[in-house]
């Protein structure tokens, strides 16, 4: 028994923010942005928009697109690092709002690779049993904890919901999936405020990502050439086995080198950092279906997802879709 993806859905806030509006905020210019991240545009929640409200409009579609209602669904899990409050979680928050209830609805939080954590989780649920139709969301809205003043950070992410719907399958579906940690990096990458330190900078809205983002993309490129060269392996495919990349979306030289590693040309792999930003979590169910809708993706092809992100965090699914 396999479990294998059903639906897909993506919601982007409609309030688009260019490298132009950057360059009136902070010292930036379109060149350098561009240039450093492929980065064009990226979009960002108004006021009040929050991470629940778009990961049920993401929600929504995945669940129509794998033709099923809401009540389908008995397993719900949301990955998001920008939660709408410490507690419900995101997940229970969204079950609420789909007039779902009863089954297990939770978040989890591993950043950038939060939905290859995710689907992971909801592959063993459905594989195993104890659950049917799982409901795995990607939402952030990240530019809540972005310094505005700090140009290095600022310019390099945006708001969106990805989402998908897992259904148990005879066909293969979920090959496997890889996840790691290593949380003595905990410093390179980080909001470094929170519950248990302390209050004050939360309420004042001053918990901020920092970031030493030259360390940060050097450890990225390296660590998921690795994890690349680890999924093949085990599944005993060759780097001309996978049709398509869906890469997490930071950075468009991250995507490049991790491109080169599988010796795949730039025309298989997803690339939608252009125009959303780094969503964090979103970024992977975002560019997966964007590129099944455009149909690009087709039943059968053999699709590789990786992510790297806070923590340090990395992992990757390999899956037929
Ligand atoms: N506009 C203009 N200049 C800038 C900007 C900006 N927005 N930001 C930084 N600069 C300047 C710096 O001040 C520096 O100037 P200096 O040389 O005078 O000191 C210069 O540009 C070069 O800065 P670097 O940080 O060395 O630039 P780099 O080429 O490393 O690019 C970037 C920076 C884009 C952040 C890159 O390092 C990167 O993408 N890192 C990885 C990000 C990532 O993958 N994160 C993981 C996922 S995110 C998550 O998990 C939440």
């Amino acid at each position: 028994m396999y479990s294998r993806i059903v639906g897909t859905g993506g919601y982007l806030p409609e309030n688009v923010m260019t490298n132009a509006d950057l360059e009136k905020i902070v010292e930036t210019s379109d060149d350098w942005i561009t240039e450093r991240t492929g980065i064009k545009q990226r979009h960002i929640a108004v006021e009040g928009e929050t991470t629940c409200d778009i990961a049920e409009k993401a929600a929504r579609q995945a669940i129509e697109a794998a033709d099923l209602k809401p009540q389908d669904i008995d397993l719900i899990i949301v990955a998001t690092t920008t939660p709408d409050r410490i507690f419900p979680s995101t997940a229970c928050l969204l079950q609420a709002r789909l007039d779902i209830h009863g089954c297990a609805a939770f978040d989890v939080q591993a950043v950038c690779t939060g939905f290859v954590y995710a689907l992971s989780i909801a592959e063993k649920f459905i594989r195993t049993g104890s659950a049917t139709r799982a409901l795995v969301v990607g939402a952030e809205t990240t530019s809540r904890i972005l310094d505005w003043t700090d140009r290095s950070t600022c310019v390099l992410f945006g708001d969106g919901a990805g989402a998908v719907v897992l259904a148990p399958s005879e066909e293969a579906g979920i090959l496997s999936t890889h996840l790691h940690a290593d949380g003595q990096y905990s410093d390179l990458l980080t909001v470094p405020e929170g519950v248990s330190q302390g209050f004050d900078k939360m309420k004042a809205g001053e918990a901020y990502i920092q970031m030493q983002g030259n360390e940060v993309f050097k450890m990225a490129v390296n660590t998921l050439g690795r994890i690349v060269d680890e999924t093949l392996t085990a599944n005993n495919l060759e780097k001309s086995d996978i049709d398509w990349l869906i890469p997490h979306q930071a950075n468009i030289r991250i995507i490049k080198a991790t491109a080169r590693k599988l010796n795949m040309s730039m025309d298989q792999v997803v690339v939608t950092v252009d125009h959303h930003g780094n969503t964090s979590a979103a970024s992977i169910p975002l560019a997966l279906d964007v590129a099944v809708r455009d149909g690009r993706i087709k039943r059968g092809e053999t699709l590789l997802l990786e992510a790297f992100g806070g923590g340090f965090t990395w992992g990757s699914a390999l899956l037929k879709y």
